[in-house]
């Protein structure tokens, strides 16, 4: 096992054996090892930096049916809204002030949010706050989309994979949606020039250490700029609503390995992560990872963002939000910067 692990921080990938056999071997030993090692080559490009970003979820609506996702057009009782631009223009002014650099617009696919309106929102932050990044998280659109938000300004786009394995995908997907799509979504994204994040859930249903393998060895080719990575949390209104939730444990495991594969990759410490326990957030940035993104959001909205069960942070201020953050990450001895929090590149392009 630790030459398995000397191995991965050495040559920053492993075969899908190896990694399957990291995954079904882990004790907590190999777990602490892991981590410190993590922590190490984290603090050698980033110090004891956390970044943060600003999120706000725009919207609620999507069309389409994801079998884990709590706003799945399926569910009808879920109470659907979407933010104005003045709206989202007011998240982002509070944001600024309360010291945020990047904001993320995350939404369903919502048919309302058109090209021309997003690239007016982006337009406008961008006009005002020329010193942020703009992360946009809105699922699958055509090269031509993605081209023109891009030209309007945006910096980043989240599009988690989900699964880098085509039969489990479409085992959490309706056969209308397509594994090869998504794919083919994050290499444009990389040829436009966003900088890019994919990510997957821990624990999903029907996902083994071979499934695992096969994502571990996907972030290892693509070399992701970002990777959100949290568990699969059970929603009551979903197919999937009585199967187990992904832990806590083998979150944080895979977070340590991701930081080995790919050092200067960023790296949240994700809100399902806070969700299932009341210091993931702090394990997660203990086990390698260097971000956290706190809810920026409308308070009159937050519960109905509700991709999973017991959401945090549903309840709070956006100031209350950002400083009980601030005194989380202190209290283990990391500092929130204010900064836009790029991937530092010299590090990235020696990998
Ligand atoms: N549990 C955990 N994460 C979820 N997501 C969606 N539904 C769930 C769930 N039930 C994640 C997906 C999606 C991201 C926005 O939230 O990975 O890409
Ligand atoms: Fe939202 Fe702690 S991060 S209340």
């Amino acid at each position: 096992m630790l030459s398995l692990i000397e191995k991965l921080e050495k040559n920053h990938g492993l075969s899908l054996d190896e990694y399957k056999y990291l995954i079904d071997n882990r004790t907590d030993a190999a777990a602490e090892e892991l981590a410190a090692r993590a922590v190490k080559v984290r603090r050698e490009i980033y110090g004891n930096a956390v970044f943060t970003r600003g999120l706000i979820e725009i919207s609620n609506i999507c069309k389409n049916d994801c079998v884990y996702c709590g706003i799945r057009r399926s569910n009808t009782n879920c109470d659907r809204y979407r933010l104005t631009p003045q709206e989202i223009s007011d998240c982002v002014d509070e944001g600024y002030s309360l010291g945020f650099r990047t904001f993320v617009l995350q939404g369903g696919e919502d048919g309302y949010f058109s090209d021309d309106v997003i690239c007016g929102i982006v337009r406008e932050i961008k006009k005002k706050y020329p010193d942020c990044a703009v992360t946009l998280s809105l699922g699958e659109r055509s090269y031509e989309s993605y081209k023109r938000m891009y030209d309007a300004g945006a910096d980043r786009y989240l599009l988690r994979h989900e699964t880098a394995d085509k039969a489990h995908y479409g085992k959490l997907h309706p056969a209308e949606m397509s594994f090869d799509n998504r794919m083919e979504c994050l290499k444009n994204l990389r040829e436009i020039g966003y900088q890019v994040g994919c990510g997957f859930m821990v624990g999903s249903p029907y996902q083994t250490s071979a499934e695992l393998a096969h994502d571990l060895k996907f972030i290892e080719e693509f070399k992701p700029d970002m990777c959100g990575i949290g568990p699969f949390v059970p929603h009551k209104d979903t197919p999937f609503a009585a199967e187990a939730q992904g832990t806590v444990e083998l979150t944080c495991y895979l977070l340590s390995i991701i930081r080995l594969i790919h050092p200067p990759v960023l790296l949240p410490a994700t809100t399902a992560l806070g969700t299932i326990h009341p210091l993931g957030r702090e394990l997660g940035i203990k086990a390698g990872a260097n971000v956290v993104m706190p809810n920026l959001s409308p308070v009159a909205v937050r519960k109905k963002y509700e991709l999973y069960d017991n959401k945090i942070c549903t309840g709070e201020e956006s100031a209350q939000c950002r400083s009980c953050l601030d005194n989380r990450m202190k209290s283990i001895g990391y500092e929130i910067v204010i900064d836009r929090g790029d991937i530092k590149k010299e590090a990235r392009d020696n990998v």
